[in-house]
């Protein structure tokens, strides 16, 4: 694989981290990281140098694309400092809720904008970012976009903006759930009296191992629970009662539903 052209990564937290992690194995031309709360020498990052403000960017670098990983509510103070690669370089925005009409104000109005959304699993390169790029973004700014955010998982493209809300409300906060679902699984093994070490163990690798058994299985989801299920058994008793009445599906629906909501509530 070629080479990453040059690039400008703002905001090296979680995601940002994860990402230049995953651009470093695919190689880097001469970047930049502005990140003010990471040192000059933290990064062993080979040609990338961390800058603690915009304003120090040596004036003849011309990245070809501009990462923007701050947090939402930093964008309006953060993002109208990189005006001036505006018509030379495409943005690709990973601030939640952040939509390309908001970047490309902050940026005067006519920028390149791909807004795409990872998850956390973007750490141990298994997310999946969903994107949507803006109208001033050219089929090779797309191509780039795509193999950025490849470094964080699988990336899919969705062609309306508004399919956003519900991919932030189930990627985007999905391993959330799953978590939940372990922490409740561990919970339930300590109140059927299991030593704690067991039940974390089991709930943790419960978990792991039917994510890894999905990932390497052609099957749908519901032939997998199915394999689990036989009639009259064990199993099949717990689940009668997650789904009793639809209690479940009617409940995760619900729960899904307030999270979009909330995304378009949020998204400017
Ligand atoms: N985490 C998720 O599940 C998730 C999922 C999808 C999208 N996102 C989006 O990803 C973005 C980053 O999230 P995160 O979890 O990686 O946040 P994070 O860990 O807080 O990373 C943001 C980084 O930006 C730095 N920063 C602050 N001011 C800056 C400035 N003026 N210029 C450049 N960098 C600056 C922060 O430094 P300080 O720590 O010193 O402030 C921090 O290192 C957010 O917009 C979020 O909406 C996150």
């Amino acid at each position: 694989m070629t080479t990453l052209p040059p690039l400008l990564l703002v905001g090296a937290g979680r995601m940002g981290g994860a990402l230049l992690a995953g651009w470093r194995e695919q190689g880097l031309s001469r970047g930049f990281v502005i990140d003010p709360s990471l040192g000059a020498q933290s990064l062993a990052c080979p040609n990338i140098s961390v800058l603690a403000d915009a304003s120090l960017l040596p004036p003849d670098f011309a990245p070809e694309a501009i990462v923007l990983a701050v947090k939402p509510q930093m964008a309006a103070a953060v993002v109208p400092a990189y005006k001036r690669y505006v018509g030379k370089a495409a943005f690709v925005s990973i601030m939640a809720g952040k939509t390309v009409q908001g970047v490309s104000h902050l940026l005067g109005g006519s920028a390149a904008v791909i807004r795409a959304m990872p998850n956390t699993p973007a750490a141990v390169r298994q997310g999946i970012t969903v994107a949507f790029a803006g109208p001033n973004v050219s089929d090779s700014q797309k191509q780039l976009g795509e193999r950025l955010l490849t470094a964080a998982g699988e990336v899919a493209w969705v062609e309306g903006e508004a399919m956003l809300d519900p991919v932030t409300a189930i990627s985007g906060g999905g391993p959330a759930y799953v978590f939940l679902l372990t922490e409740l699984l561990e919970k339930a093994g300590l109140d059927q009296g299991l030593p704690p070490e067991l039940a974390k163990r089991m709930a943790r690798q419960t978990v792991v191992g039917s994510a890894a058994l999905l990932a390497a299985s052609p099957e749908a989801p519901e032939a997998l629970r199915e394999a689990v299920t036989s009639p009259g058994g064990t199993t099949a008793e717990a689940l009668k009662l997650l789904r009793a009445d639809d209690a479940l599906p009617k409940i995760f629906k619900a729960a899904i539903q307030a999270a979009v909501d909330r995304s378009r509530e949020l998204s400017g």
